[in-house]
């Protein structure tokens, strides 16, 4: 069968939200106890090219990681990379979500992901979804379920409608393309007199502009395109047996819990979620990356609860003493712990133990709170990457097997995208095998001065691109 997905390829990447340790780090704080993801069962569902998936099994060789989709070019080439990376821990299938459940056993995983399908499927698959999510789910095991939410999908359902009049009959995925271009290059424009809500629709038209073809062609204008509301996403999730645990997106992370302090509310789940539902209307939320767990989570925060596990960051201090992450400006009025930001960033992007920069409850909470804005990330183990390179040095098999392949945009061992431009940089990273020293890595002519080669070893390793 061709699906659309054969006729143009979704362009499918790292997703770090789905990451295993960042719902590891969440059941944690719900007084669960989850598989370490290292040594974990994994499932991706519909995960296109599953390189997402892959980019986690190059990770934690001691993991077993399984994605299908239904899509068969999708997963050939997602075999291609895995087998250009000499991964054995990773298994691809073409499948039906309808069906998976004859493939997968019950209770067979211990972190499920399903990433931009739930909202796009029609509505037996979508109920399939959420049955195989729960099917394969562990006890221990988290799961992921990402959709366009209401109430902005009703904004993007205008969209849709408009574009799908605008393209007409069109069938030819090129011609589709040009036309919704042409379109939206038209209606972004401000006409005088524009309400607001027609000012809101022509600002997504120019988001939607900056977006690649594939996504455009795909995301709005697919055959299914049905926004979800995440009370009816739970309710399905409930009559599954599965229960809500939190969201995993930026500032969202909280959704599930109770403030410190509260008291518990006679149905706490139902609480946490007619608050998060509130507040989807309240901002006009769009996207959410909804996680469910099969034991009862712990509702009421308690920051005592990331005390053992790791943290990294990006901020940078600047000479005023703030942070910066992107273009936000951080402000921490804990001298003590501003340092300790600042040595823990200069360390990025390997980890420290969160217990080495403070056990002081009153901290703890700002570091949580800086973990639900994202500013910082808190793993539930030490990296799995070097600082430095080995006697044998060794890239990622990931990142030789991509670079085999002629990728120069390259996953990295910290669940990262990174684009290598250099090509001496590309042909050092294919030297590095693991099978010779750096003195003979230095002797081959990779472009790369020898005299360099252990500082350019070095600077891999705090790219996430060296295993070894
Ligand atoms: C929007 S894409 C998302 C792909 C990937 N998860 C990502 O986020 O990049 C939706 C994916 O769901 C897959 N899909 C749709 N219906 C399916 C089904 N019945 N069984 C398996 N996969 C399906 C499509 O082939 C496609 O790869």
């Amino acid at each position: 069968m061709t699906t659309p997905y054969d006729r143009v390829a979704y362009p499918t990447t790292i997703f770090a939200q789905t990451n295993p340790e960042r719902l590891a780090v969440l059941a944690r704080l719900a007084g669960l106890d989850p598989v370490p993801p290292e040594e974990s069962r994994i499932l991706e569902i519909g995960g296109g090219n599953c390189v997402n998936l892959i980019a986690m099994a190059a990770m934690w060789p001691g993991c077993d990681a399984h994605g299908f989709d239904l899509s068969a070019n999708a997963i050939a080439r997602g075999q291609e990379i895995a087998a250009a990376s000499g991964l054995g821990n990773v298994t691809l299938a073409v499948e039906d979500i309808c069906e998976a459940h004859h493939r997968y056993p019950a209770g067979s995983f211990d972190y499920v992901i399903a990433h931009g399908v739930y909202a796009w499927v029609p509505e037996h698959v979508r109920a399939a979804t959420m049955r195989l999510a729960a099917h394969v789910l562990s006890d221990r095991g988290v799961a992921f379920i990402s959709y366009n939410a209401m109430p902005g999908g009703h904004v993007r359902m205008i969209m849709r409608e408009m574009l799908l009049d605008a393209i007409g009959e069109i069938d030819d995925p090129e011609q589709r393309i040009a036309a919704v271009r042409d379109f939206l290059e038209d209606y972004a424009l401000p006409r005088d007199g524009d309400e607001p809500l027609a000012r809101t629709l022509r600002l997504q038209a120019a988001n939607m502009l900056l977006r690649p073809d594939a996504v455009l062609f795909h995301d709005e204008l697919g055959p299914c395109f049905y926004p979800q509301r995440l009370l009816d996403v739970a309710a399905e999730a409930h009559a599954n047996g599965l229960v809500f645990l939190t969201d995993a997106g930026r500032n969202r992370q909280m959704d599930g819990f109770l403030p410190e302090g509260a008291d518990l509310p006679e149905d706490p789940e139902a609480a946490v979620l007619m608050a998060a539902s509130r507040d989807d209307y309240a901002s006009l939320r769009y996207f959410r990356q909804s996680l469910f767990v099969k034991q009862e989570p712990d509702r009421v925060v308690d920051a005592m609860r990331i005390a053992d596990t790791w943290m990294s960051t990006r901020v940078r201090r600047q000479a005023d003493g703030t942070f910066l992450h992107g273009e936000d400006v951080i402000s921490i009025a804990d001298d003590a712990l501003a340092d300790a930001l600042a040595r823990v960033a200069a360390m990025y992007p390997h980890r420290v133990p969160l217990n080495t920069v403070t056990d002081d409850p009153t901290l703890l909470r700002v570091i949580l709170q800086l973990y639900t804005e994202w500013y910082v990330n808190l793993h539930p183990g030490p990296a799995p990457f070097p600082a430095k390179p080995g006697d044998k040095p060794c890239s990622g098999a990931l990142v030789r097997g991509m670079l085999t392949l002629g990728e120069t945009t390259l996953c990295t061992l910290d669940h990262g995208v990174l684009k290598v431009e250099q090509p001496e940089l590309r042909a050092l990273l294919m030297a590095a095998d693991g099978t010779r020293t750096l003195a003979e890595i230095a002797a081959l002519a990779t472009g790369i001065p020898p005299e360099d080669t252990l500082a350019a070893l070095t600077a891999s390793c705090g790219k996430a691109l060296m295993q070894g």
